[in-house]
Formats: C-alpha cells, sequence, structure tokens
C-alpha cells in the first residue's frame, strides 16, 4: 500500500498525462490553468487509498480519482462565482482572470469529463458507481443553493447548518472513498461503513474550512480570508455568534451584517470582535471535533486489520487538523 503522499505523486503524474486538448483555447486553457495551481488533490487521493486498503489495484482506481477531482475542480470554479471569491490556491480565480462566461462554460466542460472519466471504470462496477456519482453531484448543488439561500435568511438552525455542509461538502468526500472501496473489492457492509466515515470527516472538513476562512493565515490557505464574513454566510460560527448576541439582548453583530460598509476589512474586524466575545472560534472546534469522533467509531466498525485502520486514523489530522 502506498503512503498518501506517494498516492498523490501518482495521481498527479496520472492528471498531467491526461492533459485537455488544446483547442478551443479559451474553453480548456483556464481548465488547464486552474488545475495547475495545485490544490491539495483530497478526494482522488481518498478515492485510491480506499481502493488500496481494500487490496485493489491502483491503476484500477485512477480514472474514477480522475472524475472526481474534474468534479471537484468543476464546482469550485462555479463556487467562485457565486461567493464573488477574488482568490483560491493562492492564485486569481477564473471568472476574475478570465470572465464570468469562462467560468460558467470552462466549469462545465469539467463537469462532463468527469462523466466520460467515470465510465472507463471496470464495466462490472459502472452502473453501481455511476449511480453514486450522479446521486453525489445532486446533493452538491442542493447544498450549494441552501448555501445561497442561507445568506439571506435570518435564521438558521445548527441542524440546517450541518445539513448544508453535509451535502455541499461531505457527502463528495464520503463517495470518493465509497467508490475507491468498490472498486476494490469491498464488501457492501464495509463501503458504507467507509462512506459514513468519511461523511463525518467531510463535515469536520468544512467546520475546519470555515473556522480557517476567519483565522486562517491567508498565504497558506490561499483564499481571501474573511471572505464568508463578506458574504454573510452562515457558517457556524456566524449563526453561533448571532445566536449567543440573541441571549444577551444584543444587535451589535445584526447591525454589523445589515450595514453596508466602505470596507470589507471593517466588516471582517467588527465581527470577529463579536466572535472573540462569544467564544465563537472554540465552540466551532469543539463541534468540529465531535464529528471526527463520529468518524472514528464509524472506523472501528469497518472489517479491517489493525493496522488500515491506524491509516484512516491518521487521515483525520490530515484532513481536518489542516493550516491550509
Ligand atoms: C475546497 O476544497 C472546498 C471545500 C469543500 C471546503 P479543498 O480545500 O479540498 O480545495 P483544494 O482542491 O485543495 O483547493
Ligand atoms: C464550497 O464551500 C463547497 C463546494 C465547492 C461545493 P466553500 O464556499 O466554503 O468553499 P471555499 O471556501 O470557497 O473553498
Ligand atoms: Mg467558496
Ligand atoms: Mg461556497
Ligand atoms: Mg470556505
Amino acid at each position: 500500500m502506498h503512503s498518501i503522499e506517494e498516492i498523490r505523486e501518482l495521481f498527479t503524474a496520472y492528471l498531467n498525462q491526461e492533459s485537455f486538448q488544446s483547442e478551443p483555447q479559451n474553453l480548456y486553457e483556464p481548465n488547464n490553468y486552474f488545475l495547475q495551481i495545485g490544490g491539495k488533490r483530497l478526494r482522488p487521493c481518498l478515492l485510491i487509498l480506499a481502493t488500496e486498503i481494500f487490496c485493489g489495484k491502483t491503476e484500477d482506481a485512477l480514472s474514477a480519482a480522475l472524475a472526481i477531482e474534474y468534479f471537484h475542480n468543476f464546482t469550485l470554479i462555479h463556487d467562485d462565482v457565486m461567493d464573488k471569491a477574488p482568490m483560491r490556491r493562492g492564485f486569481t480565480t477564473i471568472h476574475e482572470k478570465y470572465n464570468l462566461n469562462t467560468a460558467i462554460l470552462s466549469g462545465d466542460v469539467l463537469m462532463i469529463k468527469a462523466c466520460e472519466y467515470l465510465a472507463k471504470v471496470n464495466p462490472i462496477y459502472f452502473k453501481t458507481i455511476f449511480d453514486i456519482y450522479t446521486k453525489t453531484a445532486i446533493e452538491v448543488c442542493e447544498g450549494q443553493q441552501y448555501d445561497m439561500d442561507f445568506e439571506t435568511q435570518q435564521i438558521v438552525s445548527h441542524s440546517d447548518y450541518i445539513e448544508m455542509i453535509r451535502l455541499k461538502t461531505a457527502v463528495l468526500l464520503a463517495a470518493a472513498m465509497k467508490i475507491g472501496a468498490i472498486l476494490g473489492h469491498a464488501k457492501q457492509e464495509d463501503a458504507e461503513l467507509l462512506y459514513s466515515y468519511a461523511e463525518n470527516l467531510g463535515i469536520a472538513f468544512q467546520i475546519q474550512d470555515d473556522i480557517l476562512d476567519c483565522y486562517g493565515d491567508e498565504n497558506l490557505v490561499g483564499k481571501q480570508v474573511g471572505g464568508d464574513i463578506i458574504q454573510n454566510k452562515k457558517t457556524l460560527l456566524l449563526i453561533h455568534a448571532l445566536e449567543a448576541e440573541k441571549v444577551i439582548e444584543s444587535n451589535v453583530l445584526e447591525n454589523v451584517l445589515k450595514t453596508t460598509h466602505t470596507h470589507n476589512r471593517e466588516k471582517v474586524e467588527a465581527v470577529l470582535a463579536v466572535f472573540t466575545q462569544h467564544q465563537t472560534k472554540e465552540f466551532a472546534i469543539q463541534k468540529r471535533d465531535y464529528y471526527v469522533q463520529q468518524s472514528i467509531l464509524a472506523l472501528e466498525k469497518i472489517n479491517l486489520q489493525e493496522s488500515e485502520k491506524q491509516v484512516l486514523f491518521k487521515l483525520v489530522d490530515y484532513l481536518v487538523m489542516r493550516t491550509y
């Protein structure tokens, strides 16, 4: 079995080898740009790791891994439009560097490329895998819609937030691992448990993403820190602080959100001050760690050797306790 670093290297080599056609340049060049500026490649690595953990062949997992990475990159290109994000992976986002139409169409073609590569999997498993993929892709769109709806929704409950991030983020990580397990000939029951492990880890991953959006180092995160605050995103942090303000009958935060600021920095600093007052970051860390615990509970039930479980156990640090 390869280490996660080795998997990333061999996946990157495969991704580079499967380059896009050159024409029309204005369609494919932006995608080349986006895929070459980096990214952690988490989902394809998880998929391949899952195949290997069940003793499947790495080569059998590569095309599905690329399909998932293409789909993920498609979601990011469109997400940056929806979130008005200027920066991704330390570089200018597609809609800013090129234009909106380019972001739409280059994103679309990536999503279709994902299907093309998914169709290269072992035909025995194609139908099962394709069904997981389409279900997941629809769920991601649903999660993204809730994410946008919540921007203007005054009250968002914790469970609505968790369901939103489960859909927009966790299910893709979970599907990647389940597809990998299936390609590794895992038993249905183990593939389901792996899904549950990765789904909980995915929820923790998105809570960490929300924390980094407020407290991360922009040079490491590669995204505009404070972007969620600027967009009034109902992250767990904002939801917690709004609730805490209600308890003490304060409307400082509500007013900050309502006011149009000439400088985004002022808004971000004002919101962060309220977060500090209510120990909002600590609350988010606690919630994040709860979902890490849930993922470990699922992991313990998987029918694998202890040494293999350890590999999955170590992924927790890699995925959640990250600074970028
Ligand atoms: C970003 O995912 C989108 C979220 C679900 C938070 P990643 O943090 O995996 O993005 P890249 O691919 O490494 O840039
Ligand atoms: C993105 O959530 C989830 C998807 C792209 C589906 P975010 O909007 O928080 O992701 P980042 O922070 O832009 O990477
Ligand atoms: Mg975003
Ligand atoms: Mg978003
Ligand atoms: Mg984010």
